[in-house]
């Protein structure tokens, strides 16, 4: 094999990366292609690709295979901007999926190769790495694990010199014995790169062109093969089943929660909360137990939320209280807002300051004006509510004809007594008051009584009717 003319070593090379993400994933034994799983909210190949993105990468090329046009669906038009996405039919190892990159690549830029699987390595983790391939070496990514089943040993020489990787399936009782193992992420000249893949077998025990044996051919070459040791083992953990699946999104989540507590929230079990997105706290936010976050949250100051709710893509003002069991997706609450416990908030939904949201109360597309209180049970769909409106128990709006969604609108100052229907389109003016159990289907006038209630009256020495009595007992049950 001809001796390659080494890179030209230089710290202005652009950095291109490569990210695996062709395999099928069979462990899993899942529908989904495995990089689309979620961690932490969010999918394998999503994490990789910010962490690519956090090192500045002039390109990213996505090999996918396996389920490749559900995994370039997963990703909207904006998100994909910048995103090469490259595929590998049929799936020959983690060797051929970087030769049907290479193309895409520049000879005298630096690769990096990224697993779809391996999502939690952090890009100041892999600085140094590149610092190494920019000085013309094979730079390898390797960590100490406890137990290193399932992962390709580095094996060294007696000075310590990286000589090759041997693959689980392929390694002897020797190097089975060896703890330093292969994150599988490695950086190189493209220049160089190029040539050792270009000439990878795939004489081994699963038949596949496996990357790591780049390695022997690096150290065939002279070409310097360096390994930087990986300080924190979570971060190059792979995912190849449900169980480390598992694992990863305790340790994320637990990651979540520390910086949490470290910027000055209390939680109350910092091992019972997942935050499946971002989540935003001012200051002395409480968080109990058995709460779930999800999309984009944002707690300002002096929030408390009770056990086991959930919040979606929702924003909820200075020293509101949520008690416990509500759910709240895509709403904005004000400040002192009262909600729950057993509160539901879906999208579009809009609160004043003040305003309070009880039991069993459901609140869709609409607006709540300040100290507007729906205490209990109750249905506020497509309706605007003005301020200091009192919603009484059991009062529903029937936005819904069966064809199309219509408007509520209540006034300041308006009274809704309980079990009342309001059947939208409808206005109830300023400072009305509806009688209980109204069933209102025109306007209410401003501050009169509205009533639709028919009259109560008493008939006295009225009988109740009774059982005809048969002598041989009764009817009853026939
Ligand atoms: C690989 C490494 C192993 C390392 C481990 C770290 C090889 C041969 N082995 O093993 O040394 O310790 O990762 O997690 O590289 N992929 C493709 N195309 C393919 C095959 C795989 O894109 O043809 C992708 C997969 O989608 C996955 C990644 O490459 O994201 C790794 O593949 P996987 O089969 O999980 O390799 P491991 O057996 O974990
Ligand atoms: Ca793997």
């Amino acid at each position: 094999m001809p001796v390659p003319t080494p890179a030209p070593t230089s710290s202005h090379a652009p950095l291109q990366v490569v990210i695996l993400a062709a395999g099928r994933g069979t462990r899993m034994r899942s529908a989904r292609p495995k990089v689309l799983q979620p961690l932490a909210g969010r999918t394998l190949l999503a994490h990789v690709l910010d962490t690519a993105a956090a090192l500045q990468a002039q390109r990213r090329v996505v090999v996918v295979g396996h389920g490749a046009e559900q995994v370039r669906q997963d990703f909207t038009n904006q998100e994909s901007e910048g995103i090469d996405w490259c595929v590998q039919e049929p799936q020959l190892g983690t060797g051929h999926a970087v030769l049907q990159a290479l193309p895409l690549l520049d000879a005298e830029a630096i690769a990096l190769v990224l697993y779809g699987d391996v999502p939690l390595v952090r890009a100041a983790t892999l600085e140094p790495l590149l610092a190494t391939a920019r000085g013309g070496a094979l730079a390898l990514l390797t960590v100490h694990l406890p137990d290193p089943h399932g992962y390709g040993r580095i094996v060294r020489d007696r000075e310590g010199q990286v000589l090759r990787i041997a693959e689980q399936r392929d390694a002897t009782p020797d190097e089975l014995a060896i703890h330093e193992v292969n994150t599988g992420i490695l950086a190189a000249p493209v220049r160089l790169l190029a040539t050792w893949v270009a000439a990878l077998g795939n004489d081994n025990a699963q038949g596949e062109y496996y990357l790591t044996d780049v390695v022997a051919a690096a150290a065939a070459a002279a070409t310097p093969v360096k390994a930087v040791i990986a300080a924190d083992a979570h971060e190059t953990l792979g995912v190849n089943d449900r169980m480390q699946l598992a694992a990863l999104e305790r340790i994320v989540q637990r990651q979540i929660a520390d910086a949490l507590l470290e910027a000055g929230v209390t939680l109350a079990d910092p091992a019972r909360i997942d935050v499946r997105g971002s989540l935003q706290c001012g200051r002395d936010v409480w968080i109990d137990v058995g709460c779930v976050f999800e999309g984009r949250v944002e707690l300002a100051d002096g929030v408390s939320i009770g056990p086991n709710c959930v919040l979606r893509d929702c924003v909820i003002g200075a020293g509101s209280r949520i008690e416990a069991f509500t759910h709240v997706d895509g709403a904005r609450c004000g400040d002192h807002n009262r909600l729950g416990p057993f509160a539901r908030l879906r999208p579009g939904s809009e609160l004043d300051a003040g305003v309070h949201v009880g039991n069993f109360t459901e609140i869709k597309n609409s607006t709540l004006g300040r100290d507007s209180k729906a205490n209990h049970l109750s249905y506020v769909g497509d309706a605007t509510v003005g301020a200091r409106v009192n919603i009484g128990a059991g009062t529903i709006t029937c936005n819904y004809d069966g064809a199309s969604k219509h408007r509520t609108v209540i006034e300041d100052d308006a009274f809704i007594g309980s079990d009342s229907q309001l059947v939208a389109p409808v206005r109830v003016g300023r400072g009305a008051t509806l009688g209980a159990g109204t069933t209102l289907t025109s306007d209410a006038p401003p501050e009169q009584l509205t009533i639709s209630r028919a009259r109560q009256a008493s008939i006295a020495g009225w009988l109740r009717p009774r059982k005809r009595d048969q002598g041989g007992g009764s009817n009853e049950g026939r």
